[in-house]
Protein backbone atom coordinates (compact mmCIF):
# COMPACT_ATOMS: atom_id res chain seq x y z
CA UNK A 1 0.00 0.00 0.00
CA UNK A 2 1.54 3.29 -1.21
CA UNK A 3 1.92 5.47 1.61
CA UNK A 4 1.01 9.06 1.26
CA UNK A 5 3.69 11.69 1.05
CA UNK A 6 2.95 14.11 4.17
CA UNK A 7 3.73 10.59 6.53
CA UNK A 8 6.63 9.54 4.33
CA UNK A 9 8.12 13.26 4.35
CA UNK A 10 7.87 13.54 8.23
CA UNK A 11 9.42 9.96 8.88
CA UNK A 12 12.65 11.47 6.48
CA UNK A 13 12.56 14.27 8.12
CA UNK A 14 12.91 12.47 11.68
CA UNK A 15 15.61 10.56 10.44
CA UNK A 16 17.25 13.50 9.61
CA UNK A 17 17.30 15.12 12.81
CA UNK A 18 18.09 12.16 14.60
CA UNK A 19 21.64 11.49 12.41
CA UNK A 20 22.13 15.40 13.10
CA UNK A 21 21.82 14.57 16.98
CA UNK A 22 23.95 11.77 17.19
CA UNK A 23 27.01 12.90 14.48
CA UNK A 24 26.03 16.11 13.74
CA UNK A 25 28.23 19.66 14.90
CA UNK A 26 26.26 22.87 14.95
CA UNK A 27 26.17 25.72 13.23
CA UNK A 28 27.23 27.66 15.65
CA UNK A 29 30.53 27.96 16.48
CA UNK A 30 31.94 25.02 14.46
CA UNK A 31 30.57 25.56 10.49
CA UNK A 32 30.90 29.50 11.50
CA UNK A 33 33.98 29.71 12.30
CA UNK A 34 35.00 27.99 9.28
CA UNK A 35 33.52 30.22 7.31
CA UNK A 36 34.26 33.35 8.81
CA UNK A 37 38.16 31.96 8.29
CA UNK A 38 37.96 31.31 4.73
CA UNK A 39 36.72 34.08 4.12
CA UNK A 40 39.15 36.46 5.85
CA UNK A 41 41.90 34.37 3.70
CA UNK A 42 40.22 35.11 0.54
CA UNK A 43 40.00 38.25 1.33
CA UNK A 44 43.63 38.97 2.45
CA UNK A 45 45.05 37.11 -1.32
CA UNK A 46 42.87 39.56 -3.45
CA UNK A 47 44.82 42.61 -1.22
CA UNK A 48 47.98 40.83 -1.57
CA UNK A 49 47.34 40.38 -5.39
CA UNK A 50 46.50 43.91 -5.41
CA UNK A 51 49.53 45.31 -3.94
CA UNK A 52 51.72 43.08 -5.89
CA UNK A 53 49.69 44.65 -9.00
CA UNK A 54 50.12 47.96 -7.13
CA UNK A 55 53.73 48.30 -7.03
CA UNK A 56 55.03 46.27 -9.60
CA UNK A 57 53.39 48.12 -12.64
CA UNK A 58 55.09 50.75 -13.99
CA UNK A 59 52.49 52.91 -15.42
CA UNK A 60 51.60 51.20 -19.27
CA UNK A 61 54.80 49.19 -18.51
CA UNK A 62 53.28 45.92 -17.25
CA UNK A 63 54.29 44.11 -14.24
CA UNK A 64 53.89 40.41 -12.92
CA UNK A 65 49.57 41.07 -13.08
CA UNK A 66 49.52 43.41 -15.99
CA UNK A 67 49.45 47.08 -16.79
CA UNK A 68 48.41 49.24 -14.11
CA UNK A 69 46.50 51.41 -17.03
CA UNK A 70 46.72 51.39 -20.54
CA UNK A 71 46.04 53.57 -23.25
CA UNK A 72 42.77 55.82 -22.99
CA UNK A 73 39.32 54.70 -24.82
CA UNK A 74 38.88 56.89 -27.98
CA UNK A 75 35.38 57.88 -27.62
CA UNK A 76 35.23 59.61 -31.13
CA UNK A 77 35.85 56.18 -32.98
CA UNK A 78 33.73 54.57 -35.72
CA UNK A 79 35.36 51.26 -36.42
CA UNK A 80 34.91 49.68 -33.51
CA UNK A 81 32.08 47.34 -32.81
CA UNK A 82 31.51 46.34 -28.76
CA UNK A 83 31.26 43.25 -27.91
CA UNK A 84 30.28 41.29 -24.54
CA UNK A 85 32.04 39.28 -22.96
CA UNK A 86 31.89 35.76 -23.60
CA UNK A 87 29.71 34.64 -20.28
CA UNK A 88 26.98 37.10 -22.08
CA UNK A 89 27.15 35.84 -25.88
CA UNK A 90 23.92 34.05 -25.16
CA UNK A 91 22.06 37.27 -23.90
CA UNK A 92 23.94 38.67 -26.91
CA UNK A 93 22.51 36.62 -29.85
CA UNK A 94 19.22 36.10 -27.80
CA UNK A 95 19.06 39.92 -28.90
CA UNK A 96 19.78 39.42 -32.39
CA UNK A 97 16.55 36.40 -32.89
CA UNK A 98 14.57 39.18 -31.67
CA UNK A 99 15.83 41.86 -34.41
CA UNK A 100 12.28 43.73 -34.89
CA UNK A 101 12.47 47.11 -32.08
CA UNK A 102 8.47 46.46 -31.03
CA UNK A 103 9.58 42.41 -29.56
CA UNK A 104 13.73 43.55 -28.33
CA UNK A 105 12.15 43.61 -25.13
CA UNK A 106 11.08 40.07 -24.87
CA UNK A 107 15.32 39.69 -25.34
CA UNK A 108 16.09 41.76 -22.62
CA UNK A 109 13.52 41.85 -19.87
CA UNK A 110 11.12 39.02 -20.25
CA UNK A 111 12.60 35.61 -21.08
CA UNK A 112 15.41 36.15 -18.42
CA UNK A 113 13.10 37.51 -16.21
CA UNK A 114 10.87 33.87 -17.09
CA UNK A 115 13.85 31.95 -16.41
CA UNK A 116 14.43 33.90 -13.12
CA UNK A 117 11.01 33.48 -11.63
CA UNK A 118 11.36 29.83 -12.44
CA UNK A 119 14.53 29.67 -10.88
CA UNK A 120 13.78 31.03 -7.59
CA UNK A 121 10.30 29.23 -7.60
CA UNK A 122 12.09 25.47 -7.76
CA UNK A 123 12.53 25.01 -4.02
CA UNK A 124 8.69 25.63 -3.81
CA UNK A 125 7.16 23.78 -6.86
CA UNK A 126 9.78 21.14 -6.97
CA UNK A 127 8.93 18.97 -3.56
CA UNK A 128 10.18 15.69 -4.34
CA UNK A 129 12.98 14.16 -1.92
CA UNK A 130 13.83 11.98 -5.06
CA UNK A 131 17.63 12.62 -5.99
CA UNK A 132 18.56 9.56 -8.84
CA UNK A 133 18.44 10.94 -12.11
CA UNK A 134 16.38 8.00 -13.77
CA UNK A 135 13.69 8.77 -11.45
CA UNK A 136 13.32 12.48 -12.47
CA UNK A 137 12.66 12.49 -16.18
CA UNK A 138 11.39 15.97 -16.08
CA UNK A 139 14.10 18.24 -14.26
CA UNK A 140 16.34 15.82 -16.12
CA UNK A 141 15.02 16.77 -19.46
CA UNK A 142 14.73 20.89 -18.27
CA UNK A 143 18.62 20.28 -17.35
CA UNK A 144 20.26 18.75 -20.75
CA UNK A 145 17.77 21.54 -22.71
CA UNK A 146 18.95 24.36 -20.71
CA UNK A 147 22.51 23.64 -21.11
CA UNK A 148 22.16 22.65 -24.94
CA UNK A 149 20.30 26.00 -25.69
CA UNK A 150 22.53 27.91 -23.79
CA UNK A 151 25.09 26.11 -25.45
CA UNK A 152 24.02 27.05 -28.76
CA UNK A 153 23.24 30.31 -28.28
CA UNK A 154 26.77 30.85 -26.79
CA UNK A 155 28.25 29.66 -29.94
CA UNK A 156 25.70 31.37 -32.42
CA UNK A 157 27.50 34.76 -30.64
CA UNK A 158 30.49 33.71 -30.36
CA UNK A 159 30.68 33.22 -34.22
CA UNK A 160 28.33 36.12 -34.99
CA UNK A 161 29.77 38.30 -37.37
CA UNK A 162 29.87 42.35 -37.19
CA UNK A 163 29.25 44.28 -39.94
CA UNK A 164 32.81 46.10 -38.96
CA UNK A 165 33.84 48.82 -41.52
CA UNK A 166 37.05 47.55 -42.31
CA UNK A 167 35.48 44.23 -43.49
CA UNK A 168 32.58 45.90 -45.38
CA UNK A 169 34.78 48.50 -47.20
CA UNK A 170 36.66 45.50 -49.08
CA UNK A 171 33.06 45.13 -50.64
CA UNK A 172 32.94 48.46 -52.03
CA UNK A 173 34.26 47.76 -56.05
CA UNK A 174 31.62 44.76 -55.95
CA UNK A 175 28.96 47.43 -54.88
CA UNK A 176 29.84 49.48 -57.35
CA UNK A 177 30.68 47.01 -60.12
CA UNK A 178 26.71 46.02 -59.58
CA UNK A 179 25.04 49.08 -58.84
CA UNK A 180 27.28 50.84 -61.77
CA UNK A 181 28.49 53.64 -60.38
CA UNK A 182 31.95 52.40 -60.87
CA UNK A 183 33.32 55.51 -63.06
CA UNK A 184 31.25 58.00 -60.50
CA UNK A 185 34.02 58.94 -57.93
CA UNK A 186 31.87 60.76 -55.50
CA UNK A 187 29.55 57.68 -55.64
CA UNK A 188 32.32 55.51 -54.60
CA UNK A 189 33.80 57.57 -51.92
CA UNK A 190 30.12 57.94 -50.73
CA UNK A 191 29.96 53.91 -50.39
CA UNK A 192 33.40 53.68 -48.75
CA UNK A 193 31.80 56.57 -46.02
CA UNK A 194 28.67 54.07 -46.06
CA UNK A 195 30.87 50.88 -45.16
CA UNK A 196 32.91 52.52 -42.19
CA UNK A 197 30.08 54.87 -40.62
CA UNK A 198 28.02 51.89 -39.25
CA UNK A 199 25.19 51.82 -41.19
CA UNK A 200 25.33 48.48 -41.73
CA UNK A 201 24.59 47.45 -37.86
CA UNK A 202 21.42 48.24 -38.75
CA UNK A 203 20.63 47.56 -42.56
CA UNK A 204 21.30 45.85 -45.18
CA UNK A 205 23.08 46.36 -48.43
CA UNK A 206 23.37 43.80 -51.04
CA UNK A 207 23.21 40.84 -48.78
CA UNK A 208 25.43 42.27 -46.38
CA UNK A 209 25.07 43.96 -42.82
CA UNK A 210 22.41 42.77 -39.96
CA UNK A 211 18.73 44.38 -40.56
CA UNK A 212 18.09 45.25 -37.05
CA UNK A 213 15.91 47.40 -35.60
CA UNK A 214 13.41 47.45 -37.83
CA UNK A 215 15.92 49.33 -40.56
CA UNK A 216 14.84 48.84 -44.44
CA UNK A 217 17.45 46.63 -47.42
CA UNK A 218 18.97 49.75 -48.92
CA UNK A 219 20.05 48.09 -52.10
CA UNK A 220 17.57 50.23 -54.16
CA UNK A 221 16.89 53.03 -52.15
CA UNK A 222 17.81 55.18 -54.84
CA UNK A 223 14.40 54.36 -56.06
CA UNK A 224 12.88 56.26 -53.59
CA UNK A 225 14.57 59.37 -52.62
CA UNK A 226 16.42 61.97 -54.88
CA UNK A 227 19.76 62.88 -54.02
CA UNK A 228 19.04 65.98 -52.43
CA UNK A 229 16.06 64.42 -50.26
CA UNK A 230 18.89 61.50 -49.50
CA UNK A 231 21.48 64.35 -47.92
CA UNK A 232 17.90 65.64 -45.79
CA UNK A 233 17.31 62.33 -44.56
CA UNK A 234 20.51 61.88 -43.42
CA UNK A 235 20.88 65.35 -41.56
CA UNK A 236 17.79 64.89 -39.91
CA UNK A 237 16.00 61.51 -39.82
CA UNK A 238 13.55 62.42 -37.49
CA UNK A 239 12.18 64.96 -39.85
CA UNK A 240 11.09 61.93 -42.04
CA UNK A 241 9.76 59.97 -38.78
CA UNK A 242 12.93 58.07 -38.42
CA UNK A 243 13.77 58.06 -34.41
CA UNK A 244 16.17 55.14 -34.85
CA UNK A 245 18.62 56.21 -36.85
CA UNK A 246 20.82 59.34 -35.21
CA UNK A 247 21.59 62.27 -37.04
CA UNK A 248 25.03 62.30 -39.42
CA UNK A 249 25.32 65.49 -40.04
CA UNK A 250 28.59 65.43 -37.80
CA UNK A 251 29.61 63.64 -41.36
CA UNK A 252 30.38 67.47 -42.95
CA UNK A 253 28.41 68.53 -46.09
CA UNK A 254 30.82 67.11 -48.30
CA UNK A 255 30.71 63.67 -47.01
CA UNK A 256 26.82 63.90 -47.07
CA UNK A 257 26.55 64.99 -50.91
CA UNK A 258 29.07 61.51 -51.57
CA UNK A 259 26.91 59.60 -49.52
CA UNK A 260 23.46 60.71 -50.83
CA UNK A 261 25.18 60.43 -54.64
CA UNK A 262 26.13 56.72 -53.83
CA UNK A 263 22.72 56.22 -52.36
CA UNK A 264 21.13 57.82 -54.92
CA UNK A 265 23.44 55.02 -57.87
CA UNK A 266 21.61 52.33 -55.55
CA UNK A 267 18.91 51.64 -57.74
CA UNK A 268 17.04 48.59 -58.92
CA UNK A 269 18.22 49.73 -62.82
CA UNK A 270 21.34 47.73 -62.29
CA UNK A 271 24.03 48.66 -64.43
C1 LIG B 1 20.56 52.52 -35.33
C2 LIG B 1 20.19 51.90 -36.57
C3 LIG B 1 20.48 52.65 -37.85
C4 LIG B 1 21.68 53.11 -38.32
C5 LIG B 1 23.04 52.99 -37.66
C6 LIG B 1 21.41 53.70 -39.60
N1 LIG B 1 20.09 53.63 -39.88
FE1 LIG B 1 19.20 54.30 -41.56
N2 LIG B 1 17.39 53.70 -40.85
C7 LIG B 1 17.17 53.03 -39.66
C8 LIG B 1 15.77 52.70 -39.55
C9 LIG B 1 15.12 51.96 -38.40
C10 LIG B 1 15.15 53.19 -40.71
C11 LIG B 1 13.66 53.09 -41.09
C12 LIG B 1 12.88 54.16 -40.40
C13 LIG B 1 11.46 54.21 -40.87
O1 LIG B 1 11.05 53.31 -41.60
O2 LIG B 1 10.80 55.18 -40.53
C14 LIG B 1 16.19 53.81 -41.50
C15 LIG B 1 15.97 54.42 -42.73
C16 LIG B 1 16.96 54.88 -43.56
C17 LIG B 1 16.74 55.43 -44.87
C18 LIG B 1 15.40 55.55 -45.56
C19 LIG B 1 15.14 54.23 -46.22
C20 LIG B 1 13.76 54.11 -46.82
O3 LIG B 1 13.63 53.25 -47.66
O4 LIG B 1 12.86 54.83 -46.38
C21 LIG B 1 17.96 55.77 -45.38
C22 LIG B 1 18.26 56.38 -46.74
C23 LIG B 1 18.95 55.43 -44.39
N3 LIG B 1 18.31 54.90 -43.29
C24 LIG B 1 20.31 55.61 -44.54
C25 LIG B 1 21.25 55.33 -43.56
C26 LIG B 1 22.67 55.58 -43.72
C27 LIG B 1 23.33 56.10 -44.97
C28 LIG B 1 23.25 55.23 -42.55
C29 LIG B 1 24.72 55.36 -42.15
C30 LIG B 1 25.32 56.63 -42.41
C31 LIG B 1 22.20 54.73 -41.67
N4 LIG B 1 21.01 54.82 -42.32
C32 LIG B 1 22.41 54.26 -40.39
C33 LIG B 1 18.13 52.70 -38.73
C34 LIG B 1 19.47 52.99 -38.84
Amino acid sequence: MARDRGEQNREWYATYKDDVKKEGKGFFPYAMLHDTIMGFVVVLVIIGLAIIWYWDADGVEPGVLGPLYTEPADPGTTDFVPRPDWYFYFLFYLLRIFEWPETVVIATVGIPTVLLILLLGLPFYDRSRERRPSRRPVAMIAAVLTVISMGVLTYKGATATEALGSELIVLVPEWAEEKGFADNDNAVEGARLFAVSGCLNCHIYLGSGVGALGAPDLSDVGDRYDQETLVRYLTNPAEFGNTVMGSYAYLGQENLNKLATFLDASTSDDG
